[in-house]
């Protein structure tokens, strides 16, 4: 029977680059409503940027820009990285829509109506400077506990030691450097004790959630009464007024999740499908995938939001580990927190689609990315094992055609068909890796037949050409099933295969039956081996300190790990007096083709000296633009040692973060080089 599938990943913050880690999900999540499409479901695929929140409007104000500007720019540059890692969303909207605001509304109603809606005062912390009340991590101040200074308003870096912003001594806004006040202020929240049973219910069913989330849950949570969440903040705060509630804005927490709703709402009116057979409807299974992190909000929140609204209830929350690179957290510095355009600029996305797949595993552990191995990987299944098989036969047909009878091959593709089964149960589970393992103990034994049988030693006897065209026919035909088998994971590996035999993949039955007759086109390269070079080139690209710019960390949501870039610690005029800053003329500037961000700039502080500056802006500017420029140079930065030469100084530029773009500062119109800023 046909199913009706609605597939989400969780909606990527507006306020960052899409980056290696996010991709795990959004790769895992198209792999998986791809194979749903390939088995004959009707899948779609539904996403949006999440927009609101404390986050966005701090960095609109830092930059002196909208929040509008901020969320239409990054929804452009996460549309590009996902299209370019095959991420095939039927649709992707934003949860700043009309839309969205709709079914926020109509929730919220339905939860006031049920009484589950109340209000309490809030004591929180507020800047006087800025105008707006502070979420824990826009509080730095001296650690309660052990007394290190600049730390966050929840936790010490040092000692490990949690408390709340008002316990810090000495606090100062991040925003803005004022002492903060305590303020009171109005909070609606929902009481979500009354859904205890049902919630309890839903988790504990075996249906929706894996056992050991399931646990999870009913060992930290549901074994106590549940506390009530609070969905309000007060202005200023970028997100929808809630209705009747003037400056009461919904928490991004609150209508980010809803966000899979007014996404699909938006997609229905484009398409004119019927919005309630997607979410009201026993028809449609609804199958969210998230990182462990959110768990709490889509199995305890969404699940009780969704009722009071009587919107479908998940089908499944499908839930994944974190992303390692070389074992540890992702770092700036050692180079391995890989921006995905920075993967792009040198490695090919089906690499990363099939190392994920082949690492991840239907439960929610954690999943490393190891550099030898996705090298070797990469290389020895995909080009050694898939691809190899068409390289090595398909030739020796190209312009003639595949055997009118399917010849003896022993029972191998016999063999392939029935894995189908096996192996669609491996994906449907989340199972990737097992999927990767079957497919590839299929691969292999093709290999040893064509091994076995040598085409290459057939071809040199002309009276042998029809037992080439069998063999060849066999190992072509092995190759498309193997194919077929990773459409999901690898859809140009799928789009080649369908150019090579002129036949296209419909569906995973396709397994089932040799193709009889066929001409073979001309073999076409499929895909390279990963050059280790690219993948060394990747990582210093992504290394920080390469040149002068430098990026502050991806804000993230505002209840969590938000790091807006602070106001440095306040310095007196000596210590400003200090750093001597020119005006300088650029008098050349080269690009270096080795490196990622640096041009080499040669500039003029007055006189016939010159100096030699690596500056990291090649992102930026074509070198031959820059040459004739002013610029404002740090003339007396200890000179650094870099890897193309010595930098003597450091140009000034502003800059935002790694997709805002970078802005030399230039002087006003008739500053000449050599004069100092003061
Ligand atoms: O954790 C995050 O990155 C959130 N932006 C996810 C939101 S998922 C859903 F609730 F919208
Ligand atoms: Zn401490």
């Amino acid at each position: 029977m046909t199913r009706r599938l609605l597939v989400t990943s969780a909606l990527p913050y507006a306020n960052g680059p899409i980056h290696l880690g996010h991709l795990v999900e959004y790769i895992q999540t198209d792999i998986w409503a791809r194979f749903q499409r390939l088995r004959g479901n009707r899948c779609i695929y539904i996403c949006a940027d999440d927009t609101h929140g404390t986050a966005i409007m701090i960095r609109a104000r830092l930059e002196r820009t909208s929040e509008l500007d901020i969320i239409a720019q990054m929804a452009a540059a996460h549309g590009r990285d996902f299209a370019d890692f095959g991420i095939a969303f039927d649709h992707y909207g934003s949860t700043h829509s009309e839309h969205n605001r709709a079914v926020c509304n109509e929730i919220w109603a339905a939860l006031k109506a049920e009484g589950a809606v109340e209000r309490r005062n809030v004591e929180q912390l507020y800047d006087p400077q800025a105008q707006t009340f502070l979420a824990d991590r826009f509080v730095i101040g001296e650690c309660p506990k052990c007394g290190s200074p600049n730390q966050y308003g929840d936790s010490c870096d040092k000692c490990g030691a949690t408390y709340s912003p008002t316990d810090l001594k000495n606090p100062k806004s991040t925003l803005s450097g004022a002492v903060p006040e305590l303020r009171s202020a109005e909070h609606l929240f929902i009481n979500v004790e009354k859904q205890h049973d049902f919630l309890d219910a839903w988790t504990q069913s075996g249906e929706h959630l894996e056992p050991s989330i399931a646990n999870y849950l009913k060992g930290y949570f549901l074994g106590q009464p549940l506390r009530d969440w609070d969905i309000s903040r007060p202005a200023p705060y970028f997100g929808f007024e809630i209705p009747d509630e003037p400056g009461q804005f919904f928490y991004v927490w609150f209508d980010a999740p809803i966000g899979y709703i007014g996404s699909t709402r938006e997609w229905c009116q484009i398409t004119g499908e019927d919005f309630d057979s997607w979410w009201r409807s026993s028809e449609t299974e609804v199958h969210h995938f998230i990182g462990k992190d959110i768990t709490y909000f889509h199995t305890l929140f969404w699940p009780a939001m969704l009722r009071a609204a009587k919107f479908s209830l998940p089908s499944k929350v499908h839930i994944h580990g974190f992303l390692t690179v070389e074992g540890e957290k992702m770092s700036k510095s050692k180079g391995t927190f890989v921006m995905a355009r920075t993967y792009l600029d040198h490695l090919d996305p089906a690499y990363l689609r099939y190392y994920y797949a082949s690492k991840l595993g239907s439960r929610p552990e954690d999943l490393d990315l190891n550099l030898d191995e996705f090298e070797k990987k990469v290389n020895s299944d995909l080009v050694g094992k898939v691809v190899n098989l068409a390289s090595r036969t398909a030739r020796f047909l190209q312009g003639s055609s595949l055997s009118e009878v399917y010849p003896n091959d022993g029972g191998l593709f016999a063999e392939g068909a029935n894995r189908k089964d096996e192996i669609g149960a491996a994906y449907e589970n989340c199972d990737l890796a097992r999927a990767m393992r079957l497919v590839m103990a299929l691969a292999d034994r093709a290999n040893e037949y064509v091994d076995r049988l040598a085409p290459w030693t057939i071809k040199k006897d002309p009276t042998r050409a029809s037992e080439l065209q069998d063999v060849c026919s066999v190992a072509l035909n092995l190759f498309r099933q193997i194919v077929v088998y990773l459409t999901p994971v690898l859809p140009r590996l799928a789009k080649q295969c369908e150019a090579l035999l002129s036949v296209p993949i419909c569906g995973l039955n396709e397994v089932d039956a040799p193709l009889l007759g066929v001409k073979v086109g001309a073999f076409e390269h499929m895909l390279t081996r990963v050059d280790p070079k690219k993948v060394v080139a990747m990582i210093e690209a992504s290394r920080e300190g390469e040149g002068a710019v430098t990026s502050p960390e991806a804000n993230q949501d505002d209840d969590s790990a938000l790091k807006a870039e602070p106001i440095a610690a306040t310095c007196s005029i000596d210590d400003f007096t200090k750093i001597d800053m020119r005006v300088a003329r650029i008098v050349n500037a080269e690009a270096i083709p080795e490196a990622k961000k640096l041009l080499k700039l040669t500039l003029s502080l007055g006189g016939e000296s010159r100096r030699t500056v690596f500056a990291g802006i090649k992102s930026a500017y074509e070198p031959a633009a820059l040459i004739g420029r002013l610029v404002v140079v740090v003339a007396n930065l200890a000179p650094r040692q870099m890897k193309f030469g010595l930098s003597e100084g450091m140009i000034v530029c502003a800059s935002g973060g790694d997709t805002d773009g970078i802005f030399a500062v230039a002087p006003d119109t008739g500053a000449t080089p050599g004069m100092r800023l003061r």
